[in-house]
């Protein structure tokens, strides 16, 4: 299958007053569509980093993120938007919910973004799959963290994206949930066909997943299969 994402040579450096700070370092790998990779290593070793680059919402400071095709490092912060609205959905560590709008109105925001219209059904149907039906007039002060994280699911998935990016969906979650949570990550991302790439430090999770990347103060110190699969 051919590659959805590659990264070539990726280095990543952050400028402060008197020093710059190198977080990423000449980092390679590429991912099959279709297939689920984890990324694993210690904290600050540049996982969070890597994703945010990887899904432009950043840019490198050197060397190549080619996702579906097309070159981020090119193109300005409104081309990104629209890129990461055509192919991506994110997960983010923190949920990132806004907080004004219901369960229901956060879910829809990507499918508005792109001018769809029946966008209420499908976001409906979404949180119905992810245990919320009776949720979706509630705004996220209103839900536990298992309950936003399951709505920052269904809105990863609602533009049914080429690739979700998940940055530790579970490492704010209790372990019953946490293990809800995971299950409908997979059954979501089998059912779609989406290409999955995880941060995780749950190495239990990460063996589901057809690959283990892991990084150390910002280099791939090794990529390995798992025998799992997603
Ligand atoms: N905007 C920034 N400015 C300066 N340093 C930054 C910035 N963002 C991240 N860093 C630094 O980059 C390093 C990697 O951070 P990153 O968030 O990618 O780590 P991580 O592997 O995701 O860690 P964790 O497991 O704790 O989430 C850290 O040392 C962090 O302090
Ligand atoms: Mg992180």
């Amino acid at each position: 299958m051919a590659d959805i994402l590659v990264v070539e040579n990726l280095t990543k450096t952050f400028d402060s007053s008197n020093k710059s700070l190198t977080v990423l370092d000449d980092v390679s790998f590429s991912v099959a569509e279709g297939s689920g990779i984890s990324i694993v290593g210690p904290s600050g070793s540049g996982k969070t980093t890597l994703l945010g680059l990887c899904a432009g919402l950043d840019v490198a400071t050197s060397g190549v993120v080619s996702l579906a095709g097309i070159k981020l490092n090119a193109l300005d912060e409104d081309d990104r938007a629209y890129v990461r609205n055509q192919h991506i959905g994110f997960i983010f560590q923190n949920f990132q919910l806004l907080p004004t709008l219901t369960a229901l109105e956060n879910v829809t925001v990507p499918l508005e973004l792109r001018g769809s219209k029946d966008y209420k059904d499908k976001a409906k149907d979404l949180l119905d799959r992810v245990g919320l039906a009776d949720r979706m007039d509630h705004y996220p002060s209103q839900l536990s963290g298992g309950e936003q994280q399951r709505v920052a699911m269904a809105r990863a998935f609602i533009t049914s994206p080429r690739v979700l990016f998940a940055d530790e969906p579970t490492g704010n979650l209790d372990e019953e949930t946490a293990n809800k949570v995971t299950e409908l990550l997979f059954d979501l991302n089998k059912q779609e066909g989406t290409t999955l790439i995880l941060v995780t430090h749950n190495m239990e999770l990460a063996a589901y997943t057809n690959r283990i990347l892991r990084l150390k103060g910002g280099k791939v110190i090794s990529d390995n299969p798992t025998n799992g699969a997603v």
